[in-house]
């Protein structure tokens, strides 16, 4: 569903991904696993448009968007939760999730989304700045998923939340997979969460990915010393 080939992605004369080839199929969540100042950011800011490529492809279901602008991406199957969740605080709960709704026929919140994160029901009229960590987290997870994406990428989705928060979001992503056989990538640091939600595990360092493994198949020691400072 998601193919990257050979990427490259630079800051001016730096060059901070240096070559990055992987590919998400349907009904796959992989994880991309790395410390801070890795290029996990860059990486997901690059599928989606918001960084320009140097070089390399990346294609959706077969169409190449390397060079598309963002909003194409999203018209194309790509949705992105960034890292920060970067909701409206002072948009509505249910105002929030309308802004990714901008195309479809109809101004109303699909059941289906209300009953994967029955918190956003309650908090509905409340604005977007009052509600915790993990309740803005789902609102950002629920506002891509409106998009009707095929592939939905998560920047460090546990980054700042509370553990039990945390659980609640791996089952949803979980869930989001199984009705939906889309593709999900999340770039992670907590090693536990990524082995609750993905089938693939990659370790991003220096802009390269140095490690692949299957989630059966994990050495979490391994994972975890590249995670370690
Ligand atoms: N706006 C920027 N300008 C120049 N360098 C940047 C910029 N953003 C990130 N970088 C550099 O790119 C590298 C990867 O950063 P980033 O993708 O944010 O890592 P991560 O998300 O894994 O923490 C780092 O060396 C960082 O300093
Ligand atoms: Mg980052």
């Amino acid at each position: 569903m998601l193919q990257v080939k050979d990427l490259h992605v630079a800051y001016g004369q730096s060059e901070a991904l240096h070559g990055i080839s992987f590919e998400g199929r349907e009904n796959e969540t992989v994880a991309i696993m790395g410390r801070n100042g890795m290029g996990k950011t860059t990486l997901f800011k690059s599928l989606m448009g918001v960084l320009p490529v140097k070089s390399g492809t990346i294609t959706v279901g077969g169409q190449d968007v390397s060079k598309e602008e963002s909003f194409r991406r999203v018209a194309k199957g790509i949705a992105y939760v960034p890292q920060g969740r970067m909701i409206f605080p002072t948009l509505s709960v249910e105002e929030n999730i309308q802004t990714g709704m901008e195309h479809a026929p109809s101004r109303r919140v699909p059941d289906e989304i209300y009953a994967l994160f029955p918190v956003l029901w309650d908090m509905r009229r409340r604005k977007g700045g009052n509600l915790s960590g993990g309740q803005q987290q789902q609102l950002a997870i629920a506002r891509a998923l409106v998009t009707d994406p095929k592939v939905l990428l998560l920047d460090e989705p546990t980054e700042g939340i509370q553990p039990s928060i945390i659980k609640d979001i791996a089952k949803a992503l979980n869930e989001i997979r199984k009705l939906r056989r889309i593709t999900i990538v999340v770039s992670e640091q907590v090693l536990s969460f990524a082995m609750d939600v993905a089938d693939r595990l990659f370790v991003i360092e220096g802009g390269r990915l140095v490690h692949e493994t299957t989630r059966a198949g994990t050495d979490t020691q391994r994972i975890k010393s590249y995670l370690s400072v």
